[in-house]
């Protein structure tokens, strides 16, 4: 495996072109992105993307995200695309969003799952759009984790998930907004959020006029990547809702388990660090900053684990702007909420 610490001061040029040739080579490159970091194949190269499902363990029906260099190269990747879907990534791109497309013929099956729609975005990353000029293609990549496993912010994630299984690996350190994408279905009547994440509701409202969020009994389109239990830690989670009482409420359930036995994590807001002194507590970020707790959940939720703690008790977020992203996340992650 080759190991890449790529900054913007320290561009690397000379091993960015062979991360680009690895990729030409059907090889598998973990890069950086701002949301999380992506395992990624030349879109075109079946056997390429093949090993990204095989490596990750994800199902085959899964399908991936396509990273384009820029906004034009929908035309390239996609049909039937719509005055508003343009609206949209030219206001978005590069950025966080992901729309889902009807797909053109240049797509195989593969890279879909079989859908005949493709999830499409320009990642606002430097080295992650270098990456894809230089290949001179565009890049199928699913997150960089184990299936089912946390999505990884920084280099040494991938690391922890796949230690050399992977051809290249680029460091360009920390992702800044942390969590993935929102994926936007732009293929019915309204534009539906299935995947809630890095540009916000609020902020898609502001540019469009109607969009919607993808309603379990009522909508028909399936995201397949959307199953619960997904971004997962090891340890148990236990998700406690805004209610009266909480931080007692949370202390003695710290109580319960250590009398079992259990080694208790407790993930919470930097407000509230010091009402749980002495335990084995960690913030995420400020109450009101809820970009920092963004960008810092997975991170605290894999720092746990390497602590090998049985159980993580988190509180829920606010549930506005990013902090919905935050909320489904810790809804799919946790085995039971209070
Ligand atoms: O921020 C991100 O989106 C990151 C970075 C690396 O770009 N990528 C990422 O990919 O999170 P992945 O594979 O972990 O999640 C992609 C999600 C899955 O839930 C998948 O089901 C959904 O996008 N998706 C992909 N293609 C789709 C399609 N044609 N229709 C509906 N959902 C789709
Ligand atoms: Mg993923």
């Amino acid at each position: 495996m080759l190991f890449f610490k790529i900054t913007l001061a320290n561009p690397q040029y000379a091993q960015m072109k062979i991360a680009a040739k690895a990729i030409n080579d059907g090889k598998l490159v973990a890069f950086p992105t701002e949301t999380v970091y992506g395992l990624g194949a030349d879109v075109f190269n079946i056997k390429a993307v093949s090993k990204i499902f095989k490596i990750k363990k994800r199902p085959l029906k899964d399908p991936l995200i396509v990273h384009i260099p820029d906004w034009k190269t929908i035309f390239d990747l996609a049909e039937d695309i719509s005055e508003v879907t343009i609206k949209l990534v030219k206001k978005f791109w590069p950025g966080p969003l992901t729309v889902v497309l009807k797909k053109s013929a240049a797509i195989n099956d593969k890279v879909t799952g079989g859908l005949n729609t493709v999830a499409i975005r320009m990642p606002n990353n430097l080295i992650a759009l270098n990456l894809i000029k230089l290949a001179k293609t565009p890049i199928a990549a699913p997150s960089a984790n184990m299936f089912g496993r946390i999505s990884p912010t920084c280099a040494s994630h991938v690391l922890d998930d796949f230690s050399d299984k992977i051809d290249v690996v680029i460091d360009g350190g920390k992702c800044k907004v942390g969590i993935e994408s929102t994926v936007l279905d732009m293929t019915g009547k309204t534009p539906t959020i299935l995947r809630p994440g890095g540009i916000t509701k609020e902020a898609l409202s502001r540019t469009i006029k109607s969009v919607k969020l993808y309603n379990k009994k009522n909508d028909i389109i399936l995201s397949p990547g959307m199953m619960k239990s997904h971004y997962a830690p090891y340890a148990r989670l236990i998700l406690v809702k805004k209610q009266k009482n909480q931080t007692e409420k949370i202390k003695n359930l710290v109580l319960k388990f250590e009398k079992k036995g259990k080694f208790i994590g407790v993930m919470t807001v930097k407000e509230d660090l010091k009402k749980f002194n002495g335990l084995n507590v960690k913030a995420i970020g400020a109450k009101d900053n809820l970009k920092e707790c963004a960008s810092n959940l997975f991170s605290v939720l894999r720092d746990f684990d390497k602590e090998k703690v049985d159980i993580i008790i988190a509180c829920l977020s606010e549930q506005y702007g990013i902090g919905l992203a935050i909320a489904d996340r810790l809804q799919k992650a946790a085995s039971e909420q209070i």
